[in-house]
């Protein structure tokens, strides 16, 4: 079997880690060799530059200096992680990947897209497909809201940029319709797992 590289993305709870641990699970009964890594992250240097992403700081980086900062962490962990495991011929299942930095800092700003993409080329992995579990932000919302400690994530951004994000990721999908398979993510978790191994399928068989 040759190696495979499957992204993850979503809005913020759409279930993404979920399915991720079903899939893993999946792999696991089935004998292949897999790594679950995410984004940002994935390695000891990405995750310190996670830290400083993420900790309250008076730097007032530009989008732009932000995209930069996550295009370095990604191609420390496509150095260290996703391209040697590749080589080993083993799956890739990766939690975020490019498709958040063109949502998250793209719908930013146009200069942040444009250079995140540049630099990508030169990174030069992309994954060999991608699951965009999409669904109504109100919907994540209830979930999240069930569950206390992420009531937070939400009153941050609010709920009309959940709706700005999925409208950017729905859009980046209906352009790469060959590598991005939408999937309705307002499903029970088994069912959402059976169509995304239903198309993982395909491409190992
Ligand atoms: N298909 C589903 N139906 C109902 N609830 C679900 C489903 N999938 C996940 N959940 C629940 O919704 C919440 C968010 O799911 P999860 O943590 O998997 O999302 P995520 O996309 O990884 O979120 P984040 O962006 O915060 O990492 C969890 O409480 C999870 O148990
Ligand atoms: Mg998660």
């Amino acid at each position: 079997m040759k190696g495979l590289f499957i992204s993850f993305e979503g809005i913020d709870g759409c279930g993404k880690s979920t399915q991720i641990d079903i899939l893993s699970k999946h792999f696991t009964k089935k004998k292949k060799p897999f790594v679950k890594t995410e984004e940002p992250g994935g390695t000891k240097g990405s995750n310190e530059i996670r830290k400083i992403l993420l900790k309250e700081n008076n730097f007032k980086w530009s989008v732009e200096t932000e995209t930069l900062l996550f295009m370095a962490a990604r191609n420390d962990h496509v150095e260290k992680v996703i391209k040697p495991a590749i080589k080993e011929n083993k799956i890739v299942i990766c939690d975020r990947f490019m498709d958040s930095t063109l949502v998250y800092q793209g719908m930013r700003s146009s200069k942040a897209k444009t250079l995140s993409l540049s630099l990508f080329k030169l990174i030069a992995i992309n994954p060999d497909i991608t699951f965009l579990i999409d669904m109504d932000p109100e919907i994540a919302l209830n979930r999240a809201l069930s569950r206390q400690t992420d009531e937070d994530r939400f009153e941050n951004y609010g709920i009309n940029f959940q709706y700005k994000l999925r409208k950017n990721f729905l859009d980046i999908a209906n352009k790469h319709t060959e590598r991005i398979k939408i999937i309705n993510g307002d499903q029970n978790p088994e069912t959402i797992a059976s169509q995304i191994i239903e198309n993982i399928n395909e491409l190992i068989q």
